[in-house]
């Protein structure tokens, strides 16, 4: 392993806005927010608060209602962490968390967060498959899914990220999914005016990926919010879309579009319609560029 590398491992095991397959976390985060904004070093994971709305209703202490009052997204798949830095930086009165394997690659984020002394971001090193471990019911508020591997093989559609088995992972955590005590109906801004509660978003190049998630949302009746093929070309952008990320900037699918989803996870996702999506996603078309991705992606591989 390359030198650069081992540094950055070593660097954020002493970063405090790093946590590393954490334990014993779930319900904890606005109390660990709130201990990283007060410079704590260490946190004491153990010994942080539990807040959730339940706890509200019974034990209203200024830690419970802090919880309610800074909103939770995720940035998953979060890279360098553009997305977590950008809407830390826009959105000082909300958390930011990004997961993501790499911890090279979250060093960047980190360092970034560490240097302009944001304290509404953190990142988690681990798979997005153990995100249920780490978030209570109902902790998080929305979910930014940025260029995440495609997966482009039909036999890998279930390492997709917006696969229903991701999804219903999701789902344990995520705001107003289903009985959940929030209904996403009733509309649930932030203090800027935008919905956050109970949103996934998808930004891709990749039209596979784009063209799949649709269809995930169709067969399982999920509520699409939005949906565009060619983001920029859009008459209005919501600016949070204009936060660019690293593998944006590459352009690896060379489709020249930026695909862009936004949508509920507001159903069950009953686990016998997964064969029918198995059946349904064969036609789904893989163009030239995504084939050049494809190689791209695994001469990169090859080279980590
Ligand atoms: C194509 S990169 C995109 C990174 C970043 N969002 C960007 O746009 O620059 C995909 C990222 O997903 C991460 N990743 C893929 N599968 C994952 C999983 N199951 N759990 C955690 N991270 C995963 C990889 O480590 C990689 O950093």
């Amino acid at each position: 392993m390359g030198q650069k590398k081992l540094i950055k491992f070593a660097a954020i095991k002493e970063y405090e806005n790093v946590l590393e397959y954490p334990q014993d976390m779930q319900g904890k985060w606005a109390a660990f927010f709130d201990a990283l904004g007060k410079n704590k070093s260490p946190i004491d994971i153990a010994n942080l608060a539990v807040s959730d709305d339940t706890l509200l209703a019974t034990n209203p202490t200024p830690t419970n209602k802090m919880a309610l009052n800074k909103p939770l997204t995720l940035e998953l798949a979060c890279g360098r962490g553009e997305y977590a830095v950008g809407l830390g930086r826009m959105f000082p009165e909300q958390n930011f968390i990004g997961v993501d394997l790499k911890g090279n690659r979250i060093w960047k984020g980190a360092s970034i967060a560490n240097k302009e002394g944001l304290k509404n971001i953190a990142f988690v090193r681990s798979q997005i498959e153990l995100t249920p471990n780490y978030f209570a019911k109902d902790e998080v508020d929305e979910i930014w899914i940025t260029f995440p591997d495609p997966q482009l093989r039909w036999s890998k559609a279930k390492k997709r990220l917006t696969h229903p088995k991701f999804l219903r992972l999701y789902q344990q955590f995520l705001k107003g999914g289903v009985g959940k005590s929030k209904d996403i109906k009733e509309v649930t801004k932030n203090n800027n005016g935008i919905d956050i509660r109970g949103i996934v978003h998808l930004k891709t190049d990749s039209p596979l990926l784009y063209n799949f998630t649709l269809k995930v949302i169709e067969l399982y009746g999920l509520n699409l919010l939005y949906k565009t093929d060619n983001l920029y070309a859009e008459a209005t952008i919501d600016p949070r879309c204009l936060i660019k990320t690293y593998y944006e900037g590459l352009d690896i699918a060379q489709s020249n579009k930026i695909h862009y989803i936004k949508f509920n996870i507001d159903k069950e996702l009953p686990i016998a319609l997964d064969d029918i999506l198995k059946e349904t996603i064969k036609d789904i078309p893989m163009d030239a560029g995504e084939l050049l991705r494809m190689e791209a992606e695994a001469a990169r591989a090859k080279k980590e």
